[in-house]
């Protein structure tokens, strides 16, 4: 039975998993640096990368420890390489390097988006390619059609924010600190997400691509409105009539990509923003109006976690791509579609 160590390191949560072939969690471990970053509203790439640091070679011990194994019974070390913030991708990385070097175990350099990309398989064993991918997460939104393993054609991208940005700056104004999602999501549920005038931006575009710049602004013109007359809305209004003008857009942009990348078995929906459940099931009604399977993975395995990259290994292994070798380096930028063409304003965040 194949079994993989995954490393992951690229934004804020420090995590180590070990996962077998045949979809099994044998043990993992997440430390987020929540705590660290939440003064500063935003992850801090120095601080992320001294936590990380820290914390990584005790969490490998720990799920070593806990699935009762060693290194020398894994197949591979799968970790991060990129993309991401590339202090933290570097300290995963060089872990992974000197723990594939001392236990002569092969290394595999894992895309953070093919993580995301493949994990609904991990929890799904029926989900087959090709299917279309919404990937929502806080440093990336693209629809991509997945046809295999390695096979990524990205049909959108955003042509500035990120969805899971635009929920942190919606926080952000709301005063509800960081990380804005799941907040964003609580105080949703009491307001009324008909009461803010909100912008879809670039609802009906030809082109499926995503914009949130233009949402959050408004947002903000619409906490700084709040209490003048014709302007008695509450936060949970706004928070509301925010996650409803998203959830609008994300359904016009995937409806549009759809129709350009038939045939395809599922519409599956990964990345930190796929817990959001207004968004999972809005997909799920546009899924079935499509004849389409509908896919998110189990709330652990959206968000970033070392399963997600250890099982990314484990379908490359299967596919029978090469092991990476130890002078490899790591990649602040790495598109999962090297041919996608360049779109103008995307590429600008992270
Ligand atoms: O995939 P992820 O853990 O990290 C990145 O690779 O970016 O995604 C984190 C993002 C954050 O922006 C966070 O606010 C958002 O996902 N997020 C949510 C929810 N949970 C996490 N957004 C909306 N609703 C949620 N429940
Ligand atoms: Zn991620």
């Amino acid at each position: 039975m194949t079994l993989v160590l995954g490393i992951e390191s690229s934004c804020d949560e420090t995590a180590a998993a070990l996962v077998t072939g045949d979809r099994r969690i044998l043990a993992q471990a997440i430390a987020s640096q929540e705590a660290e970053h939440a003064p500063y509203g935003g992850v801090v790439p120095e601080i992320a990368a001294r936590a990380h640091a820290e914390r990584l070679a005790p969490l490998v011990e720990k799920v070593l420890r806990e699935a009762d194994v060693t290194l020398a019974d894994c197949d591979a070390i799968a970790a991060t390489a990129g993309p991401g913030l590339i202090g933290g991708v570097m300290v995963g990385l060089v872990t992974a390097k000197a723990l594939a070097m001392a236990s002569d175990t092969p290394l595999l350099a894992i895309n953070h988006l093919e993580g995301h990309a493949l994990s609904p398989r991990l929890a799904d064993s029926t989900l087959a390619f090709p299917y279309a991918l919404l990937l929502v997460s806080g440093g990336h939104c693209q629809i991509l059609r997945v046809a295999g393993v390695g096979q990524y054609q990205r049909l959108a991208t955003t042509i500035d924010d990120a969805l899971g940005e635009a929920f942190d700056k919606t926080a952000k104004i709301l005063g509800l600190g960081y990380p804005g999602g799941p907040a964003v999501e609580r105080l949703a549920m009491q307001g009324d997400a008909a009461a803010v005038d909100l912008p879809r931006p670039m609802k009906g575009s030809k082109e499926p691509h995503f914009s949130f710049a233009g949402l959050k602004s408004a947002v903000l013109r619409a906490k700084e409105a709040q209490g003048s007359r014709g302007f008695s809305y509450s936060d949970a209004d706004i928070a509301a009539s925010f996650q409803q003008a998203a959830l609008d857009c994300i359904l016009d942009r995937t409806r549009k990509a759809l129709k350009a990348m038939q045939p395809v078995t599922a519409l599956v929906v990964a990345g930190g923003v796929a817990a959001n459940q207004t968004i999972r099931s809005g997909l799920e009604q546009l899924a079935r109006e499509h004849g389409l399977a509908f896919t998110a993975p189990p709330l652990a395995l959206c968000t970033d976690n070392a399963a997600m990259i250890a099982w990314a290994g484990i379908e490359r292994l299967r596919e029978g791509f090469s092991a990476d070798p130890l002078d490899l380096q790591a990649r602040p930028r790495w598109p999962l579609d090297p041919d996608a063409e360049a779109v103008r304003g995307a590429g600008v965040k992270a």
